[in-house]
């Protein structure tokens, strides 16, 4: 049995878990449980890792909330497709960037296509949309979306966003490590036995940033509280 100081303990995971319906609801009650308002600085580092300095490039963003980065993504001119599955997040991210739209429904979700037919957000589930939509990416950005993904599924997405790929395209992902949550930190290890079958997973740098996870957990009050943090910025090209 646990004491109780050891129930009062985040129990691993318990704190992180996240069904759909949880997001639903957060982002629907105007709860921000993640966002940042600057561009993810590994993606201003690495862009031209990811795109092979090419501007003809196609860039996927799965799980993207209303993530600043695909907006400078677009500004700089790529075609970007984020997915997300609250149609609230993708009316906030068109109204905070003042952006024009068209909306379709669609039975591959909700389509909000900006004016310049350059940038769109689908409203589904990512495990839903396939490549049938937009054919296959040069390149996905992932920003703590597969540490959001629950670590039952995670191969699975894995494997999604493989088959989304075309044959030499890459993923810019960028994963948090916390010293006292083992479930939801990715590292290089969890990352080669998950993708390295299909990837190859090339460590590019690691930052410790808990000065700014603490900041953001004063801002959204996450329920759990971390302690040291860093952040894993890997490169994953795909093999086959
Ligand atoms: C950590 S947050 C945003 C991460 C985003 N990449 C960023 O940098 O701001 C994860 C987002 O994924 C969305 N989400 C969760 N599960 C999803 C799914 N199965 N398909 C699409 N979006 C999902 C949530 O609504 C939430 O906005």
């Amino acid at each position: 049995m646990m004491t109780a100081k050891e129930q009062s303990k985040p129990q691993p995971d318990e704190d992180f878990r996240m069904s759909q319906d949880d997001w639903l609801e957060a982002w629907n009650n105007g709860e921000l449980l993640w966002h940042f308002d600057r561009v993810e600085p590994s993606l201003i580092t690495h862009l031209d890792k990811l795109t092979s300095g090419s501007h003809y490039t196609t860039i996927l963003v799965p799980l993207c909330g209303k993530s600043t980065d695909m907006h400078w993504l677009a500004e700089k001119g790529f075609f970007v497709v984020g997915i997300e599955l609250s149609e609230t997040a993708a009316q906030q991210f068109f109204v905070d960037h003042k952006l024009d739209y068209n909306m379709y429904i669609t039975d591959r979700g909700i389509i909000y296509e900006s004016y310049s037919k350059c940038f769109h957000i689908i409203v589904t589930d990512f495990f839903m949309f396939d490549k049938e939509v937009f054919g296959t990416f040069d390149c996905i950005l992932d920003v703590n979306s597969f540490g959001t993904v629950n670590e039952e599924d995670r191969q699975r997405y894995a494997n999604h966003c493989h088959s989304l790929l075309k044959s030499n395209g890459r993923v810019l992902l960028s994963t948090l490590t916390m010293d006292d949550n083992d479930i939801k930190s990715i590292t290089t290890k969890k990352l080669k036995k998950i993708c390295g079958t299909k990837f190859d997973v090339e460590s590019l740098e690691s930052l410790d940033v808990t000065e700014e996870m603490l900041q953001n957990f004063d801002k959204y009050r996450w329920k759990w509280k971390p302690c040291k943090v860093e952040k894993r910025i890997h490169l994953l090209t795909r093999t086959q």
